[in-house]
């Protein structure tokens, strides 16, 4: 089913312009999202105008239920595809979110096949101690989810294809260095978390060539209740607030809301195609996110953070905080995209203060 709902659209841009946000649907490219309606959850969407349906794996994590939540706002469809209905149900309840769908694995093939777009977030937290087999899950966690949507996508028929994929993975890929400064141009590292988001964007880029991909490249995310800055900060309490091993690593951070704009935005517009960097416009090193974090927190920034409380409360994904790389969002920045948090100070006011 075609539409197009040209009031929905004025009001949606004229909200954004005065946000001072690009709008998402440009006057100049009105597109047209085909709606494929499966119950009347949708029919009563379609007549709303002119709306995405979007499904979303990982859609119960620290990113996708921020994510969920701004679709859900804005009136577009959601199609939650987990691993665990009732996880996905006690997280999005049907009194506050009474139009998305859940869809355990089975489903997910109907679910797809009425989107317009999917975005991917699915994965094994990194944030875990690395035995061998944790190693293997991170990595194949990320590859086996990812390969079932491309496949599910690339065996659609083509009127029920949907346009976009959006599809996650990290800055990791281009290894760790104090010196460098990567943008989406830089070669791929040649550690463990490397070559793990080099398969995970290999398993993506497999998508049917009339779907426009967008590979995320996501920094340390940062934001309430969740992601790194919940074990940093009880942490940083503890030690009186120094800086984490030696504070000179480069941490490149993005915060969640300004992910979360990212990712809609791909969605929207088409000029966002190919790798794109998710983090802010200044990444910061180790020592001065940990001072900004303790002006935040009013605790004094002088005890370092030893190396192996790190490693023993993140685990392996310590190294992420140890060895960090200085990326810089270069595709964002060139597309003009508004960062609402480029500064890491006004990051942390806004979700600590
Ligand atoms: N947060 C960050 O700082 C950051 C930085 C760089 C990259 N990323 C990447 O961005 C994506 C989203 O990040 P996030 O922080 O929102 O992740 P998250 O909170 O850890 O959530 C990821 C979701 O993936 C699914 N999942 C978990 N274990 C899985 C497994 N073994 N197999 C398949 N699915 C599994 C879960 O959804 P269900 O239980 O509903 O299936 C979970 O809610 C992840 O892939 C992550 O690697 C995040």
């Amino acid at each position: 089913m075609e539409f197009c709902g040209a009031t929905t659209l004025a009001w949606t841009n004229s909200l954004y312009t005065s946000l001072h946000f690009p709008p998402p649907f440009p006057r100049r490219e009105v597109r047209r999202f085909r709606v494929c309606c499966l119950n009347d959850i949708d029919s009563a969407q379609s007549e709303k105008g002119n709306q995405m349906t979007v499904s979303v794996t990982g859609a119960t994590g620290f990113i996708g239920r921020r994510l969920v939540q701004r679709l859900h706002a804005d009136n577009h469809g959601i199609r939650v595809l987990t691993r665990s209905r009732s996880k996905a149900q006690s997280i999005f309840p049907v009194k506050d979110f009474p139009r998305i769908v859940i869809a355990e694995e089975p489903e997910w093939k109907d679910c797809i096949q009425c989107s317009t777009a999917v975005v991917n977030l699915a994965g094994m937290p990194i944030s875990t101690r690395w035995s061998p087999e944790i190693k293997k899950e991170i990595k194949t966690s990320r590859i086996r989810v990812t390969s079932k949507v491309v496949d599910l996508i690339n065996g659609s028929p083509d009127e029920l294809r949907p346009r976009v994929l959006v599809s996650a993975t990290a800055v990791g890929y281009y290894g760790s260095s104090e010196t460098e400064v990567f943008d989406e141009q830089s070669p791929s590292g040649n550690d463990y978390l490397a070559e793990v988001c080099r398969e995970w964007e290999a398993t993506a880029l497999r998508v049917n060539k009339d779907v426009r991909l967008a590979l995320i490249r996501i920094g340390v995310v940062l934001g309430k209740d969740g992601g790194a800055l919940a074990k940093m900060v009880p942490l940083f309490m503890m030690f009186a607030g120094g800086p984490l091993g030696s504070g000179k690593q480069w941490f490149s951070w993005i915060h969640v809301d300004d992910m979360v704009n990212l990712i809609y935005e791909v969605l929207c517009n088409p000029s966002y195609k190919g790798v794109i960097n998710g983090t802010a416009p200044n990444p910061v090193r180790l020592e001065e996110m940990c001072k900004q974090l303790g002006t935040v927190l009013g605790r004094p920034s002088w005890l370092p953070v030893p190396d192996f409380v790190l490693k023993a409360i993140l685990g392996g994904g310590a190294s992420v905080v140890l060895e960090g790389q200085r990326v810089l969002p270069a595709k964002a920045k060139e597309l003009g995209f508004p960062f609402k948090y480029p500064c890491v100070k006004d990051a942390l006011e806004s979700i600590l203060s």
